[in-house]
């Protein structure tokens, strides 16, 4: 029989077949190590992929919102993500919820705001690259300054859902007039024209700078800002890439989520490792990715991950990420916590007596002499 050169099938060795039915190639060849896993994957594992173009999309007036939860991936109980875009001077409306919410800027440049228990008030832009953190309950806005804005929102939940927010609009709109005028001290016509649901998304104009746009009796500013400038912090460089971190070490507001964004070179590796505190939620900005992950008992499972895509680790479970493409593969690894934390096997095994490793793994002293350190092989390690 003669094979189409384009066609991708279950086929390793001498073993598999090629596929009969109907096919969705695209998908196939997204996804190689899912339809030919390696010989060394084993046993039943939950899904751990989902790409944000299989979610469901809000399309509004101003942008777009769409949301990868517990729902669309049933394994991440821990977090949830939104991926949102404003068109420039476009404003996701002044809300509140009770996740806590972190984010991401993939483009563009947004204005947020904020005020905390104590009144106290924040403003900002952030850049590409940067972050914002508002804790549980703490009300916010975003808007889209000159070029609009792209970004990635983590709530620490799974169940979250974006179309279940606390949002100023939708409360107005559920308020009789006669509570809002005597709440305000005003009459009643002051609310002829509120909106009569919520915005959610709306088209607005794209604001000034921000000491032009402030009210006359600002109070002091939040101790602990819920901004911060990620991609300007040093980055740990090590052979194969680089990474940036964001916990409540540095970016002291943010108790609840902890963060890596992550650089791969071509053929490096992020190392083998794992969390000891927490599952891993990760979105991937650019480039193409494998994974396997190891859930003991003889259990592993390879999935393949590109740039829009949502992948999971859950607590515990061993795991490399492999830059499988030709271009730098980048992708951030996101905890509910308020620290990051790994386990790096290389560095466990290098701290243990040579004959220890060498009784379990039948190696030899070249293994023990070469391979247990970082410098040699193109990798992404934590360790300093
Ligand atoms: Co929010
Ligand atoms: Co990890």
């Amino acid at each position: 029989m003669k094979y189409d050169k384009e066609e991708v099938n279950p086929i390793r060795d001498d073993r598999g077949a090629r596929i009969f039915g109907a096919r969705n190639t695209p998908i196939a060849k997204q996804n190689p190590d899912v339809l030919t896993p390696p010989s060394t994957d084993g046993g039943t594992i939950s899904n751990m992929k989902w790409p944000f173009d299989l979610s469901h999309t809000r399309v509004e007036s101003g942008g777009f919102s769409r949301e990868t939860t517990v729902r669309e991936l049933p394994i991440s109980t821990t977090m949830a993500g939104v991926n949102m875009h404003l068109e420039p001077g476009a404003v996701r409306e002044l809300h509140w919820h009770k996740e806590a919410e972190w984010a991401y800027m993939i483009k563009g440049s947004a204005r947020v705001t904020g005020v905390d228990e104590q009144g106290r008030q924040f403003i900002d832009d952030v850049k590409e690259g940067g972050l914002w953190y508002f804790p549980s309950g703490i009300p916010h806005s975003i808007k889209g300054l000159e070029e609009g804005a792209e970004f990635i929102l983590v709530f620490d939940d799974g169940s979250f859902s974006e179309n279940s927010t606390f949002t100023i609009s939708d409360w107005f709109a559920n308020t009789s007039k006669d509570i809002l005028a005597a709440n305000f001290g005003v009459s009643e016509e002051a609310f002829n024209d509120i909106p009569d649901e919520q915005l959610f998304i709306y088209k607005g104009r794209v604001p000034g700078p921000i000491e032009e746009e402030m009210p006359d009796n600002v109070n002091e500013t939040v101790p602990n800002p819920f901004t911060f400038n990620l991609i300007e912090e040093e980055p740990i460089e090590s052979n194969g890439g680089r990474v940036w971190i964001a916990d409540s070490s540095n970016f002291k507001v943010s108790t609840t989520v902890a963060a890596a964004l992550v650089e791969v070179e071509p053929g490096a590796i992020r190392e083998m490792h794992w969390h000891p505190n927490q599952d891993e939620w990760q979105y991937y900005l650019a480039g193409q990715g494998k994974m396997t992950i190891f859930a003991s008992s003889g259990k592993s499972r390879t999935f393949n991950y590109q740039g829009g895509d949502v992948g999971y680790v859950p607590f515990a479970m061993g795991h490399y990420v492999q830059n499988i493409g030709d271009t730098p593969l980048r992708f951030l690894e996101i905890f509910k916590s308020d620290h990051f934390a790994d386990i790096s096997l290389n560095q466990w095994m290098s701290q243990l007596p040579p004959y220890l490793i060498k009784e379990h793994l039948n190696v030899d002293d070249n293994f023990i002499k070469n391979a247990l350190t970082h410098k040699k092989c193109p990798n992404v390690t934590f360790d300093k």
